[in-house]
């Protein structure tokens, strides 16, 4: 069956059997929530930030949208002091149903919530909202077309105008056979998050690229138990897109954000206080056990802010008052 890649990827991860509702997301590949506890440490940071900006509210909400098995809001949760701990309302958001052994205290919904009063936090949401994929041809850009079964290619109309519009804006293409992403799905996606920001911050991580420095020939990636395999829209594998984190933010501007920062997750753990510091010699004469834990954590950290590696995805975070 030929789909365009936007219909095949939303069969593949999320339709009847699909990728998403059937897999657990740390057997296939590894984000910043499974690489270390810190990762959660620096978002109760956050959260403490954002409590603190909106004056400690009765209620204070904690979103974690494509929480996949929910470790993210468990591992805040977790080391979130008794008093912030009693005001949280924390809410995991996926399409896939709720992760057992979840605490009692994490609600788990499909969507996002009508109103949402405190942090939000898209841990490698976006880059799994399916788009659609376009070639640059002598006539103008044409949509791919995928065969589903086998991840052939052929090419197929032209670009509705709304998306033709998206590319000229925010992914000009100038050689003919060089490939786009239409981010527009996960511009509708964040601005979808943002209108329902009553107050606080929503915090989008991903990899992500800049306008001035598009991939010519696209990102599309597929991951199976851990490897990048071929991108083939059959349910097997993840099927991912880097993200254009930056019509993201536009669209969350017009969505009514008031403050946008557009950083690195190097940057933006490094400002909360993750620096991968290895702890001194003397201590490991002094204190041996304490040096090998906290080498442990430096080591995590530092994993967290590589610049090769997690430490480049993109860091958007926009505020609403
Ligand atoms: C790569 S996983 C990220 C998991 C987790 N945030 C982490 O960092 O480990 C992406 C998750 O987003 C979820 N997802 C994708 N589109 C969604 C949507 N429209 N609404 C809710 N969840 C969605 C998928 O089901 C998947 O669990």
């Amino acid at each position: 069956m030929w789909l365009t890649w936007r219909a095949a990827m939303e069969q593949a991860l999320y339709g009847e059997n699909g990728f998403y509702l059937r897999e657990c997301p740390s057997g296939h590949f590894r984000t910043s929530v499974g690489a270390s506890p810190a990762f959660a440490r620096a978002m109760l940071r956050e959260l403490v930030a954002v409590d603190g900006a909106l004056g400690h509210p009765p209620v204070v909400d904690l979103v974690d949208i494509g929480a996949g098995e929910g470790g993210l809001a468990a591992g805040v949760l977790a080391v979130a002091p008794p008093e912030l701990r009693s005001r949280l309302r924390v809410i995991g958001v996926d399409l896939a149903s709720r992760p057992a052994r979840l605490p009692e205290e994490i609600g788990w919904a499909a969507a996002v919530p009508d109103a949402i009063c405190g942090l939000v936090i898209a841990n490698e949401w976006l880059d799994n909202i399916p788009v659609d994929i376009v070639e640059q041809t002598a006539d103008g850009p044409r949509l791919v077309m995928v065969n589903v079964s086998d991840g052939e290619e052929r090419l197929g109309e032209r670009p509705h105008e709304a998306d033709l519009a998206w590319l000229a804006r925010w992914w000009p293409m100038r050689a003919t056979g060089e490939r786009a992403e239409i981010g527009r799905p996960r511009d509708e996606a964040w601005a979808s998050v943002i209108v329902r920001l009553t107050g606080g911050r929503a915090i989008a991580i991903d990899y992500a690229h800049p306008v001035d420095d598009r991939p010519p020939y696209g990102t599309l990636a597929g991951y199976r138990d851990g490897s990048m395999v071929a991108p083939v829209p059959d349910g097997s594998c993840d099927v991912t897109a880097h993200v254009a984190l930056d019509s993201c933010a536009f669209a969350g501007e017009c969505a009514g954000a008031v403050t946008t920062t557009l950083t690195t997750q190097r940057e933006a753990l490094r400002a909360l206080g993750i620096t991968g510091t290895r702890p001194s010699l003397d201590q490991a004469r002094s204190d041996p056990r304490g040096y090998l834990l906290a080498l442990t954590r430096a080591s995590e950290e530092a994993e967290l802010i590589a610049t090769e590696g997690l430490g480049g995805f993109g860091w958007l975070a926009q505020t609403r008052t």
